[in-house]
């Protein structure tokens, strides 16, 4: 992974380049890093904040030829728990909030992006986004995110080497991505679900109505597992949660 590595100084987005060159059939692993995206974008259309050098934001190109297309999330899964453990290396225990935020006390320190290409049940390719906040200090997050967002360099005081950063990450993801290629979902599920936020605890839920529920883990396809007094299990694909 990242044997062929392609770096901008500024981008659009990394995503963007990703998608082209993946039609050009740039080989699985290639990896798109930028010191600065002046579009960089987030899940559900959100914009992603990317200023200059102050953090990560890549995208890697996955060709998974034994995996369906209805079980391409779990991927996203499979990043999650490899940023988890690139973050231990690094000094810092961060928990993954569902579906697939790093977060650390409150505050989201990293986000992914997953988005796939595929034709007749057949993947053609994947592409994972990955932004890090690593060095930002508070005052250089826009004014309206300070109180959601955090950077590595503020949960533990230090700066950071970005490559050195990058190599630790790349190692991980190299790493669960091979564990999962060949031991299946497994055992990445349980890796997620011990760093999970708030796993046994009651949530605020907010569907058609708003309810108490216990986050119990997360189903195959990476759907929330929640259950009532009772006992009884639902899958949740998209709600309102209140952490
Ligand atoms: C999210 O939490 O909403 C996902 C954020 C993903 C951001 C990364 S930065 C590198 C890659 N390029 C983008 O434009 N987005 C992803």
């Amino acid at each position: 992974l990242g044997k062929n590595l392609i770096h901008r100084k500024s981008i659009d987005s990394t995503q963007f380049l990703g998608h082209d060159l993946a039609r050009e059939d740039a080989p699985h692993g290639t990896v798109i890093i930028a010191d600065h995206q002046t579009k960089g974008r987030g899940r559900l259309k959100r914009s992603w904040h990317s200023e200059d050098k102050h953090g990560l934001w890549f995208t890697v190109i996955l060709r998974p030829t034994s995996l369906e297309p209805k079980d391409a999330t779990q991927l996203t899964l499979v990043a999650a728990v490899a940023l988890v453990e690139a973050f231990r290396q690094l000094g810092l225990e961060v928990k993954i909030k569902w579906p697939n935020d790093v977060f650390s006390r409150r505050l989201k320190l990293t986000g992914i992006l997953t988005e796939m290409q595929a034709e007749q049940d057949q993947i053609e390719y994947i592409l994972l986004g990955i932004g890090m906040n690593i060095n930002q200090d508070q005052d250089q997050f826009p004014e309206d995110l300070r109180e959601k967002v955090t950077s590595l360099k503020i949960e533990t005081g230090k700066s950071y080497d970005l490559t050195q950063v990058f190599h630790e990450v790349a190692q991980r993801l190299e790493e669960k991505y091979d564990t999962f290629i060949e031991e299946g979902f497994e055992p990445i599920k349980k890796e997620w679900e011990q760093h999970a936020y708030r796993l046994n605890e009651w949530l605020t839920i907010k569907t058609k109505e708003t309810f108490q529920a216990k986050f119990v883990g997360i189903q195959h396809d990476g759907a929330l597992l929640i259950e009532d007094e009772l006992g009884r299990q639902t899958a949740l694909y998209s709600a309102e949660i209140y952490w």
